[in-house]
């Protein structure tokens, strides 16, 4: 089963993607998450992604292909792979075919999270992250606002998830990753799903769509 999670920020795709891997065993690639991680950890990665990132813009094309180009021919991924946040351009969706192509492989579904803005926002600038165990969670609904309830580690906020940033990023969203809904319209595999419903409304029409390629 290879997949893709497409959608502006906040529109749901690690929350779905959580839910996706508890009831499918495929391997989620993040590229927001292998970003964070590298600039935690500081390395050249992470050096090269950090002034991208806190500015709400995209890291550059040939560093995201290269990543993901490297992590989709690692074993785990020999039976199906769930793509989140990757590709968002027309050059890293071209460059994804090529790579898949070259391992017999292609998309077979593309699942378009759509949420109204004004949400969008909502959503992002209430999300908490469990420093630990990288669950997210929502300010809005969480009575202890400090301690993750999976694990106990510490929550916090992201630092691209600041007012301007996260309008910056829904902007880079509209301007560079939308097209690409037209380029899998065209490939026949672009599934839009409703994301202003509850998690596990959402996950379920997710569901109906997966059973149908695995
Ligand atoms: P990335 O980490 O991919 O961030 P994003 O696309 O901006 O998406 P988010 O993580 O903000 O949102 P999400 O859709 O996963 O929502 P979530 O489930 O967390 O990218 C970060 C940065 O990395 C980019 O800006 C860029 O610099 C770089 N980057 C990454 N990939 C790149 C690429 N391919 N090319 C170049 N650069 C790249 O939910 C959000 C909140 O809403 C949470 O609080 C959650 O609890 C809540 N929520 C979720 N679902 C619901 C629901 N149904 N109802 C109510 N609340 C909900």
């Amino acid at each position: 089963m290879n997949i893709v999670l497409m959608g502006p920020p906040g529109a749901g795709k690690g929350t779905q993607a959580d839910l996706i891997k508890a009831n499918y065993p495929i391997p989620h690639i993040s590229t927001g998450d292998m970003f964070r991680e590298a600039v935690k950890n500081e390395t050249e990665l992470g050096l090269k992604a950090k002034s991208f990132m806190d500015e709400g813009k995209l890291v550059p094309d040939e560093v995201t292909i290269g990543i993901v180009k490297e992590r989709l021919a690692q074993p785990d991924c020999a039976e199906g792979f769930m793509l989140d946040g990757f590709p968002r351009t027309t050059l890293q969706a071209e460059a994804l075919d090529q790579v898949l192509s070259d391992l017999n492989k292609k998309i077979e579904s593309v699942i378009n999270i759509f949420v109204p803005r004004e949400v969008l926002l909502q959503r992002i600038l209430g999300r908490v992250t469990c420093n630990y165990c990288k669950t997210v969670y929502n300010l809005r609904f969480l009575k202890d606002q400090q301690t993750c309830a999976k694990c106990g580690g510490e929550l916090g906020f992201r630092s691209d998830d600041r007012g301007e940033i996260a309008k910056t990023r829904l902007e880079v969203y509209l301007e560079q990753t939308l097209p690409l809904l037209q380029y899998y319209q065209e490939r026949h595999v672009l599934n839009s799903i409703d994301g202003n419903r509850e998690a596990d409304e959402v996950f379920a029409d997710i569901k109906e769509l997966l059973e149908k390629i695995k």
